[in-house]
């Protein structure tokens, strides 16, 4: 299967200036990943360490303060090669939402709440493609009935929907021109259990029935665990571990990985739920070193002044633990 987006060593840093002082969160700082056309991946890791600056970059909509420093994004869409990074505004507004979509972090807010949705999908849709509004309302109640969304959302104003159907439309709204590539940024946080089970299995629907590819960012593991194909887990702005979503569940390698899963209510059944210690580091300073030194129990002498490297333990198994050299690879938090 050949990759439909590429990212090599990226570094994207929020650069500001305020009294003569200048400021840099070090929010991406050399990630590489790829990600095969028609398969979940998943980017998982606690708040703030970078996951929603990584997809706005990755879908080349990141703005100032937040600044590519160094590194490429490139997508291949049929063969054809695409440098995401250097694009124009013009190709920009071609690629999005036909071939790359995007659902932002709390995108259930965005329906414009003084519009029908029908009238919402149909200012979308006819910013796109050339459609008279009763064609557009067709093909929204036609997209709706596949996505198994009752008809009577589409003359309802958004206050009128629950949290949870206001997240399936926006979810419809994104993805009705059939985009290949979407990127989902923590798609289900702030839903219940329930709600999120429907939008799981809406996402999953979407990406089946084109065979579209899915980056799915959240900080629920068990998210990924019904979805992604593959995860990435990143700490601090850097991928700690990457691998199939199997073996990042049964075998994780990173310490920062074990207490991710361990401290999952329904994967710890075996073992005691452990919360993770101590908070995220501020990424202006981030520690020397192994980024996760200050927080780990596994810690040695040579984690505060090495960053680890991301090695190969088996094919497609990713992980950055200098444990993982010194011959103790799967030792346990
Ligand atoms: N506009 C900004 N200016 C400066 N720093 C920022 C800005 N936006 C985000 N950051 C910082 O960049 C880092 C990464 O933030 P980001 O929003 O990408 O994290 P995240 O993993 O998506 O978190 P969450 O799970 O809370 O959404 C954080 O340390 C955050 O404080
Ligand atoms: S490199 Fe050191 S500090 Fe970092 S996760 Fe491994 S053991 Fe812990
Ligand atoms: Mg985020």
């Amino acid at each position: 299967m050949t990759n439909i987006i590429e990212v090599q060593d990226l570094k994207a840093y929020y650069i500001t200036e305020a009294y003569g002082v200048r400021r840099t969160v070090k929010a991406v700082d050399g990630v590489s990943l790829h990600v095969k056309a028609g398969e979940v991946y998943g980017i998982a890791g606690e708040s703030g360490c970078g996951k929603s600056s990584l997809l706005k970059v990755m879908l080349g909509a990141h703005q100032p303060p937040l600044t590519v420093v160094s590194g490429t994004v490139k997508y291949s869409f049929d063969g054809h090669e695409i440098a995401a990074l250097s694009l124009d505004s013009n190709t920009l507004r071609d690629l999005r939402w036909k071939e790359v979509s995007y659902i932002p972090q709390g995108s259930m807010h965005v329906l414009n709440p003084v519009r029908r949705i029908q009238d919402t999908f149909h200012d979308f849709i006819a910013a796109h493609n050339n459609l008279s509004k009763s064609e557009s309302v067709q093909m929204t109640r036609t997209y709706l009935q596949e996505l198994g969304l009752p008809e009577k959302v589409l003359t309802a104003y958004p206050h009128q929907l629950s949290g949870g159907m206001r997240q399936r439309v926006t979810i419809a709204l994104a993805t009705i021109l059939w985009p290949k590539l979407i990127f989902a940024d923590e798609p289900t946080t702030a839903l219940d259990v329930i709600v999120q089970r429907g939008v799981i299995q809406l996402l999953k629907d979407i990406q089946q029935r084109e065979g579209s590819t899915l980056i799915l960012i959240t900080h629920d593991l068990g998210v990924h665990a019904n979805l992604a194909n593959r995860i990435a887990v990143l700490y601090a702005g850097k991928v700690v571990e990457e691998g199939d979503t199997r073996t990042i569940l049964k075998n994780p390698s990173h310490p920062y990985t074990q207490y991710l899963i361990r401290s999952l209510p329904n994967m710890a059944e075996r073992t005691e739920r452990v919360s993770i210690p101590g908070r995220p580091p501020a990424l202006d300073m981030p520690p020397s070193g192994c980024r996760f030194h200050p927080r780990c129990p596994l810690a040695m002498d040579r984690c505060k002044t090495e960053d680890p490297a991301l090695i190969e333990l088996t094919p497609g198994h990713r992980a950055a633990c200098h444990l993982l050299t010194e011959g103790v690879p799967h030792a346990q938090i």
